[in-house]
């Protein structure tokens, strides 16, 4: 179990800002998620949690004890890489039990240990056989059983299903978000999939050029995005935004558009500038009583 916070995270490489200043908190047992497009800095967030990266500056606290400056080796968690690598001349159990064994876990144990996360994965008929003829999702579930074999508090996953295709990969989507309620283990997972995001994650961060743009749960999210940012990367199809101009004030709850008025959810801050409106297409109606 484990409770993850992210105070002001920052990575530079060199003159470039991978993550700018990054803050939020991920619950004990949460499935969480960090998403956003390609170059954002979500590897890089990962990495810094898991101890592979050390940050610039900023603080990430692991149950309450501060471990930014501390090596992988220190901290109770499992890393699932991109590309599942297995040991390719190893057979299935000897791939899961490797953890175990290199931890020096006497082999009555680890026999015992790795039959269990094969049954929780639904692979024990696997075990003995080698990797090379396994079909792509077995390949993932041994790779996922070597993680959770140890009872690591926290697993970080990047982009875990990202080389499978579509069908396959929500098949697995499903498998990992069960496992992870089975086992109830702290989780952050990096996507750039926004549907994967919204159906998987109980919160979800959205990042963008190195910024958190958005943290929160992913209807809230959805209904209130932060930014325009997050308001064209969340939903499919993508919200319609139009540029207009109006005068505003504080706690406006109606726009003018082209002469019409126009209900919105309350204006927090007037203002007589540049505005955006933003609807999302699935709260259009076409009406033909309108003149
Ligand atoms: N070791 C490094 N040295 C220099 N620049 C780096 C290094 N690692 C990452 N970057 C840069 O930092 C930025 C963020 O990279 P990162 O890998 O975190 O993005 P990402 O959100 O995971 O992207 P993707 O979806 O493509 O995996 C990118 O512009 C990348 O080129
Ligand atoms: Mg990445």
């Amino acid at each position: 179990m484990a409770q993850i916070i992210i105070k002001n995270l920052r990575k530079e490489f060199g003159a470039f800002t991978a993550v700018q200043s990054s803050s939020f908190t991920i619950e004990d047992g949460e499935f969480f998620m960090l998403l956003g497009p390609s170059g954002c800095g979500k590897t890089t967030t990962l990495r810094m949690i898991a101890g592979l990266e050390l940050p610039t500056s900023g603080e990430i606290y692991i149950d309450g004890a501060e471990v930014s400056q501390k090596p992988a080796s220190q901290r109770d968690i499992a890393f699932v890489f991109q590309m599942f690598a297995l040991y390719p001349h190893m057979n299935v159990r000897k791939n899961i039990s490797y953890p175990l064994v290199s931890q020096g876990m006497p082999s009555a144990q680890v026999r015992a240990k790795v039959s269990e996360v094969a049954g929780i994965l639904g692979i024990t008929a696997l075990l003995d056989k080698p990797v090379s003829g396994l079909s792509g999702g077995d390949r993932q579930r041994v790779a996922l059983g070597r993680a959770i074999v140890r009872d690591p508090s926290c697993f970080l996953m990047d982009e875990p299903l990202g080389a499978l295709d579509a069908e396959f990969r929500e098949h697995m989507a499903l498998e990992l978000r069960a496992l992870h309620d089975r086992m109830g283990a702290t989780t952050v997972y990096v996507t750039h999939d926004q549907l994967e995001a919204m159906q998987m994650g109980d919160k979800i961060v959205v990042m963008n050029h190195g910024v958190v743009e958005q943290f929160g749960k992913p209807q809230d999210i959805y209904d209130w995005p932060a930014t325009t940012f997050v308001a064209k990367f969340i939903g499919s199809p993508a919200m319609n935004l139009l540029e207009f101009n109006d005068m505003v004030g504080n706690g406006a709850t109606s726009v003018r558009l082209h002469e019409t008025a126009i209900e919105v959810p309350e204006i927090l801050t007037g203002t007589n500038g540049n505005l955006t409106f933003g609807v999302r297409p699935e709260h259009l109606h076409l009406d033909d009583t309108a003149g």
